[in-house]
């Protein structure tokens, strides 16, 4: 069975490539901005520095750990590795798909637009408009009767696609050449917001760090924010890690993605909170932040049309990437567990998640009776996935690998072929054994405190 889905996914895929392209995506260009807004700037980025580097890349080679290992789907590679035919540990194969269906629900709300927008940029609807014009075509957007579900569809009908064919000649070739030209991309768009006149202002917001806005929610949001962006923390890298040959070395991997993840994500703030500042958007504006400072950046630029509307093409293949490997956590436990094909699996899981992805998008309708208070339908799949389902994972996660795989078993594996020094896998251990859990859980209860 597991051979079944190795082939039909991408063998020859470099794990880098699949992992980053997982990764990249609308947490970093849309969701990163939108919390470290809300979050308080500097005092955000450097726990989410911080969280991202001690806590996320050993949670990510955690779960490559488990997946080469068991070389199948997050749901029985516990009861592999247990040796057993049923384990209580599966409990994180099934939160895993639960938190699949849940994620893509409503990130394909935002991968829609991303369409949508593409259509705006091609149709230079952005020329020449003032910011309150700016944030009416959003508002008219989002709220509009049809169009956001007809472009969440047909971004669902994309991923489908490309995950029931497999991905062998798709996408991973391409995406070494187009994630690297969208960072080329943000590097221009970096220079020209950095010579906007709000561009001190913007920049102290995010990098200067008032240690007293730190509270419990924003720990607990740095952390989720940095699990959803590296795509840890709910079985997504299980699945990738079982493609991982013998010999790969998945530390030095999962260091790569974090890192490139991490430039992107900070790259994403240098442009939009100086072009915020200038124009005059609320870096805590939430949903419209980057849909609005974006489009009033490539206005100003020589070349905006092209600029944007190759920003555009490559954030959609971004997203892409991410929604693929979110579906194919569902298509590689579907297939494996009930026995169905690839196409099957395909369909059912991108019906279950339309479903629920048609609540989501439908809640951004101003007069919409989907909310809670507050919040929206769309909020509340984010905040029960990033800010609670992806910590127990991840808790859950690195207690296993820390607790209940064996050490040796870990070590083991970490060696690759020897290649890896005994001190640097110790190291690693030793995180994966204390350090990461007790801090997910000391910032997992304190947000329950408060
Ligand atoms: N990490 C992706 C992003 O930043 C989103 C994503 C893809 C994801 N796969 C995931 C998030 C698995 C959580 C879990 O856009």
């Amino acid at each position: 069975m597991a051979e079944q889905k190795r082939d039909g996914f991408s063998s020859k895929l470099g794990i880098i490539v699949a992992t980053a392209g997982s990764a990249l995506g609308l947490g970093n260009i849309y969701r990163f901005p939108c919390e470290a807004g809300t979050n308080g700037g500097g005092a955000f980025l450097i726990v989410y520095l911080g969280i991202a580097l001690l806590i996320g890349t050993p949670l990510m080679i955690s779960e490559f750990v488990i997946g080469r290992r068991a070389r199948s789907n997050p749901l029985s590679a516990f009861r592999r590795l247990e040796g057993k035919t049923s384990s209580i540990w599966s409990i994180i194969g099934y939160l895993g798909v639960v938190c699949a269906f849940l994620i893509l629900a409503f990130y394909t709300t935002v991968a829609g637009w991303t369409l949508g927008y593409l259509g705006k940029a091609a149709a230079n609807q952005f020329a020449g408009q003032n910011l309150a014009q700016i944030q009416q075509q959003f508002a008219d957007f989002t709220g509009h009767a049809w169009l956001p579900l007809f472009c969440q569809m047909v971004f669902l009908a994309l991923t489908a696609m490309v995950v029931m064919r497999g991905v062998k000649n798709g996408i991973e070739r391409y995406s070494k050449i187009l994630m690297p030209m969208l960072l080329l991309i943000m590097l221009v768009l970096c220079i020209k917001s950095l010579t906007l006149s709000g561009a001190g202002e913007g920049l102290r917001f995010f990098f200067w760090p008032d240690f007293s806005k730190i509270t419990g929610r924003v720990l607990i949001s740095a952390l989720g924010q940095s699990f959803f962006s590296l795509s840890v923390g709910m079985g997504a890298l299980i699945t990738y890690g079982s493609y991982i040959g013998r010999n790969d070395n998945m530390v030095s991997s999962a260091v790569g993605v974090t890192l490139a993840d991490t430039l992107v994500a900070v790259l994403a703030g240098v442009i939009i909170f100086p072009a915020a500042f200038t124009f005059g958007i609320r870096p805590e504006a939430g949903a419209s932040l980057a849909f609005t400072t974006l489009p009033m950046v490539f206005q100003q630029m020589a070349g905006g049309y092209i600029f944007c509307l190759l920003f555009f093409v490559l954030l959609v293949i971004a997203t892409l990437t991410s929604t693929i490997s979110l579906l194919e956590v569902i298509v590689a436990t579907l297939t494996e567990e009930l026995r169905i094909t690839r196409g099957r699996a395909a369909i059912v899981g991108t019906i279950g998640t339309a479903i629920i992805g048609v609540l989501a998008t439908l809640s951004f309708r101003p007069d919409s009776p989907l909310r809670l208070g507050n919040n929206t339908v769309f909020d509340l799949l984010d905040h029960l996935t990033a800010l609670y389902l992806m910590p127990l994972g991840g808790l859950l996660i690195v207690l296993f690998v820390g607790w209940r795989m064996g050490r040796t078993n870990v070590l083991d594996e970490l060696t690759n072929s020897d290649s890896l020094p005994l001190g640097l896998r110790r190291g690693i251990v030793f995180v994966v054994r204390y350090l990461a859990p007790v801090a997910i859980a000391i910032i997992f209860v304190s947000q329950l405190m408060e």
